[in-house]
Formats: C-alpha cells, sequence, structure tokens
C-alpha cells in the first residue's frame, strides 16, 4: 500500500509518500518560517497563499523523490483540520483533486490523529499507548487506544506549550519559531537565577496551564537589569525549565490515570514540536524509567509537522476502511476526543 500524504495546516507546506511497511519513501517539508518572521507569528492569509503557491511543485517533487506515480498511489491522505481554515481547504482540495483524477479514496485526517499514530510508523508501537502531544496549537495527555480512538486526559487551559515558548521567545527577541532559539539560548543560560511559577504542578489530574508562566516572564525581564547580557539566557533557561517541571508533573499524573485503565499497558510516545526539545526528552526518559515505561520519541524531523504521518494515518485509516467522500467539508477544529468534558478552572 503506497499512500502519498500533504500537511497545510499551519505554516509548513509539506508532502510525502509513505507504504504500510513503515517505509517513508520521500518526506519533504517547506517551511514558511520567512514570511512569517517579521510579523513574530504566524498570518492565516499568508499560510494559506503560500500553500497554494507552492503544494502543487511539492506534490509532483514528492512522488518524484518517491518514484511513484500519481496512479500507482492506493489513497491520498490530507490534513482535514484542526488547523487554520484556509490552510486546510487549500490541502484538502489538492488531495480531493488528485484523487479524483486518479479514482483513488481520498482520507480526511486530523492532524492530531497524524501526531498521535507517529510512533506507530516509527517504532511500531502497539495500542494501547500514554501520549504527550506538546505542540504549538495543543498541549494534551490522551491514551491512544487505537485508530480513532481516544481519551483525553487533560489539556491546557490557556495557552499551548509550544504558543509559550514562541511568546517568550518573542519577548526575548529570538525570533520565531522560538521553540529551537530558546533550547539553545537556554544551553548556555544559568536556571537558577530566575525563580518562575510552575503552574499547576502538585495539583491533582493532568491539565496544563501556561498563560501565568509567560506573564511571569515578562515581569522578571522587565525588573532584570537591561544591561546584563546575560538575562535572556537565564531567563530562557528557567523557562524552559519550568515547562519541563510541569510537563514531567502532569505526565507522572498521567501514567498513573492511564496504569488504572490498562495495567499491562508500558509505552509513553510523545509529538509535537516541543517534543523535539532535547532537555525535554531526557526529562521525560527519566520519567518513564522510573515509572516502569518505555519511552517512544520520534526523530525530531517527524515531531514537527510533516506530511509522512499524515500519510501514516491515511494508510491505518484506509486498511481499516475510513475513507471519505469528497464532499468532506475542512474543519478548523476537530477533537480527538469529542466526550471529554471542556477543560474548566477545576480539573
Ligand atoms: O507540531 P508543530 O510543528 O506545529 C503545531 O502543530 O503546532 O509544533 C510547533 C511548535 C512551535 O511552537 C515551536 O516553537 C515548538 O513547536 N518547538 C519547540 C522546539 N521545536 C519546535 N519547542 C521547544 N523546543 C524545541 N526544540
Ligand atoms: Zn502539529
Amino acid at each position: 500500500m503506497i499512500v502519498l500524504g500533504i500537511e497545510t495546516s499551519c505554516d509548513e507546506t509539506a508532502a510525502a509518500v509513505v507504504t504500510d511497511g513503515r517505509v517513508v519513501l520521500a518526506d519533504l517539508v517547506l517551511s514558511q518560517d520567512a514570511e512569517h518572521r517579521r510579523f513574530g507569528g504566524i498570518v492565516p492569509e499568508i499560510a494559506a497563499r503560500a500553500h497554494l503557491d507552492h503544494l502543487d511543485g511539492l506534490v509532483a517533487r514528492a512522488l518524484a523523490t518517491a518514484g511513484v506515480s500519481a496512479a500507482e498511489l492506493d489513497g491520498i491522505a490530507a490534513t482535514g483540520g484542526p488547523g487554520l481554515i484556509g490552510g486546510v481547504i487549500v490541502g484538502v482540495m489538492t488531495a480531493k483533486a488528485v484523487a479524483a483524477v486518479h479514482g483513488r479514496p481520498f482520507i480526511a485526517v486530523n492532524h492530531l490523529e497524524g501526531h498521535a499514530l507517529t510512533a506507530r510508523l516509527t517504532d511500531g508501537v502497539d495500542f494501547p499507548y500514554l501520549l504527550l502531544l506538546v505542540s504549538g496549537g495543543h498541549t494534551q495527555l490522551l491514551v491512544v487506544e487505537g485508530v480513532g480512538r481516544y481519551r483525553r486526559l487533560g489539556t491546557t487551559l490557556d495557552d499551548a506549550a509550544g504558543e509559550a515558548f514562541d511568546k517568550v521567545a518573542k519577548m526575548l527577541d529570538l525570533g520565531f519559531p522560538g521553540g529551537p532559539a530558546i533550547e539553545r539560548l537556554a544551553a548556555t543560560g544559568n536556571a537558577s537565577r530566575f525563580t518562575l511559577p510552575r503552574p499547576m504542578k502538585g495539583r491533582p489530574g493532568c491539565h496544563f496551564s501556561f498563560s501565568g508562566l509567560k506573564t511571569a516572564v515578562r515581569q522578571a525581564l522587565a525588573e532584570a537589569p537591561p544591561s546584563d547580557p546575560r538575562v535572556a539566557a537565564d531567563l530562557a533557561a528557567a523557562f524552559q525549565a519550568a515547562v519541563s517541571d510541569v510537563i514531567e508533573d502532569r505526565t507522572r499524573n498521567a501514567i498513573a490515570a492511564f496504569r488504572a485503565l490498562h495495567p499491562h499497558g508500558s509505552a509513553l510516545v510523545i509529538a509535537g514540536g516541543v517534543a523535539a526539545n532535547r532537555p525535554m526528552r531526557g526529562r521525560l526518559s527519566r520519567l518513564a524509567a522510573a515509572t516502569g515505561m518505555t519511552l517512544f520519541a520520534p526523530p525530531p524531523k517527524l515531531c514537527t509537522d510533516n506530511a509522512a504521518m499524515i500519510a501514516w494515518a491515511g494508510i491505518e485509516r484506509l486498511k481499516l476502511g475510513l475513507v471519505d467522500t469528497l464532499d468532506f467539508a475542512p474543519r478548523p477544529r476537530w477533537p480527538l476526543d469529542p466526550s471529554a468534558p471542556p477543560a474548566g478552572l477545576k480539573p
């Protein structure tokens, strides 16, 4: 089985070709960082136009790299949501066109399911597993019980973890995207110089909150001596340590909740752009070891947005006969666990 995947839900235009033998034949990602950098964040209209300009050429290149023709595809999968709707429409329309021309099935993939199933592509992890999904748009702990079968244990009450990285990076003038820049600078900083809060740490449950931490960073920056060249690195280190503390604490609770549901489950999977953060991976790997879990962390390239994960989720759905019709409507919102109660202030 060979599937083409298309990802356009945020600021990466991506196309990939993957086989059901877990082989990635092509995995191309065009970042729009340069287009958005001067705005310090993603501008949805610019993103949609850039996807439109680049996607056709990228799909052709992905097929050429994989050495397959469109007629040889068993299915065409595209992110159908959630995400910036202009971009999602571009990806879905392109996938539908290829599917219609070649008479192949079209599969609308939930972007979060793409992240969630990546560890099955890279490591063949069996269901059930515990998933920590930490990206620019989402921060969730989920029990993954099967394709399309998710139980949400926790989510963020305000900002996503990656969003907090991006906002703090902006305050420190580190550019966009912020995560990798903070990680680089933090490596040279002294995390103990600033005392920052750890929102939600020590509380029951698995919910997250990052907006208070962001405000604390802003305050510490305002009070720090402006001429001290060490401030940015020390604050970056203190911020990264605080986020890691919170994520470790929430994940520890989630492991207990996961074990209560699945006493024999032992896999902890991380996904999403923030999961590319090396100190965070180190923390989670120690937590996994201490709690008898095995950590699966896809390579950073497959943690950040990509189309291989969309093609793979397409394969998983295709195998189960879960295909979509050409009247599928792109979805700006699409929760993985629609039955989860909204995250209130009291988790
Ligand atoms: O999964 P992703 O590529 O896109 C979304 O679906 O959101 O995640 C992007 C987010 C951005 O907020 C970026 O700053 C963050 O992931 N990120 C990182 C790192 N690399 C990317 N955060 C912390 N450390 C990193 N090394
Ligand atoms: Zn993502």
